[in-house]
C-alpha cells in the first residue's frame, strides 16, 4: 500500500540528542518521495512553532517538514494539538510563535482566506459539507477560486467522481443526507478541487466503517501517486503508517519522534511505547 521507492532509515526521537537520535523537525532528505528525487525542497517547513489557544500552550517548539510530493503523517492521541498544527497552518490561530513557511514565503501571520490561495487546502476533522447544497454544489464551491475557467473545473469535478464514484450517483443529493462516509468523500473532494499543493487532512478516517476507512486510504494513495503533497494527521497510527513516507509522533503537543514509518512500524518499542500498537 505504500508509495513507491519509500525509504528504509532509522528513527529519531526528539528526547535523545544523537544517534540515532537528532530532533524531528528537519528532515535530511532521506524520505524524498519517489517522484522528487533529488530535489531538497520543503513545500512546507515548520520551526519551532508554539501555539496557544488562551495562555497555556498546545503546541510547543514543533518542527516539522513536509518535501515537495511528500506523504507525510503526525500521528498522536487524543488531544495531542494535531488538529491545532494544521488550524496554526491554515492561519486559523492567532496565538502563535515561530515559523511556518510554504515554498520559502512565511505564512504564519497570514489571515486565513490567503491560504488557500497559496495552494494549501485543508479538510478539517468532522464532515464539513454544506448540507442543503447538493454534492456537485459543493465541489464547484471547491472550484470557486478557479471558477472563470469552466471547462477546468467541470474536468477536475469529473476526476473527483472518478475516484469516488459513489458521489458521482448522488451528486444531484443535497449533501446532508449523505452518510458519514461520503459527506468524508465530499469533504475530500472539495479540497482537491482547488487543486491545491499541498493537503492538510485531519483525521479523514475518524468514525467510518472499515469498508469506507479501506476506499479514503485507497483515495489517498492514489492522489499522492498522482503527485500531491500530503500532509495528514491521524489518531489511527496504523492507517497513517500504511500510507505514509513518513511520521511525526506528537504528544502534549511536542514532537517525540520521527522516522520512516517502516521503521517506526517495525521497532516494538516504539510501537509499544509511543503508537499504541
Ligand atoms: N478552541 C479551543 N479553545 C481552547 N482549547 C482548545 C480549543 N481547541 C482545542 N483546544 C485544546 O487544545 C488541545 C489540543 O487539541 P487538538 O484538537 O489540537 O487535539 P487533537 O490532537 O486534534 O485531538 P483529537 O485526536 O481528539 O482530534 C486540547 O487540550 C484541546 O482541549
Ligand atoms: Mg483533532
Amino acid at each position: 500500500m505504500s508509495p513507491p521507492g519509500r525509504p528504509k532509515g532509522e528513527y529519531r526521537s526528539a528526547q535523545h540528542e544523537g544517534n540515532p537520535i537528532s530532533p524531528p523537525g528537519r528532515p535530511k532528505g532521506e524520505y524524498r518521495s519517489a517522484q522528487h528525487e533529488g530535489s531538497p525542497m520543503s513545500l512546507l517547513q515548520i520551526e519551532a512553532l508554539t501555539a496557544s489557544y488562551d495562555r497555556s500552550p498546545v503546541l510547543h517548539e514543533v518542527s516539522l517538514s513536509v518535501p515537495e510530493g511528500g506523504f507525510i503523517a503526525v500521528v498522536g492521541a487524543n488531544t495531542a494539538g494535531k488538529s491545532t498544527l494544521l488550524r496554526c497552518i491554515s492561519g486559523l490561530l492567532d496565538k502563535t510563535s515561530g515559523s511556518v513557511k510554504f515554498d520559502g514565503q512565511e505564512i504564519l501571520r497570514l489571515p486565513p482566506h490567503r491560504i488557500p490561495e497559496l495552494g494549501i487546502a485543508h479538510v478539517p476533522e468532522g464532515r464539513h459539507v454544506f448540507p442543503d447544497m447538493t454534492v456537485e454544489e459543493n465541489l464547484y464551491l471547491g472550484g470557486y477560486t478557479r471558477r472563470r475557467d469552466t471547462a477546468a473545473v467541470r474536468r477536475d469535478c469529473d476526476r473527483i467522481y472518478a475516484l469516488f464514484p459513489r458521489l458521482q450517483e448522488r451528486r444531484r443529493q443535497a449533501a446532508g443526507t449523505l452518510s458519514g462516509g461520503e459527506q468524508q468523500m465530499v469533504a475530500f473532494g472539495r479540497a482537491l478541487m482547488l487543486k491545491p499543493r499541498l493537503l492538510l487532512l485531519d483525521e479523514p478516517s475518524h468514525g467510518l466503517a472499515p469498508k469506507i476507512v479501506e476506499e479514503m486510504h485507497q483515495a489517498m494513495v492514489d492522489i499522492h501517486r498522482g503527485g500531491l503533497t500530503i500532509l495528514l494527521v491521524e489518531q489511527n497510527t496504523r492507517l497513517a503508517l500504511s500510507v505514509a513516507e513518513h511520521a511525526y509522533v506528537l504528544q502534549s503537543g511536542s514532537m517525540v519522534l520521527s522516522g520512516p514509518s517502516n521503521a517506526l512500524l517495525e521497532d516494538s518499542r516504539v510501537r509499544a511505547a509511543y503508537l499504541g500498537l
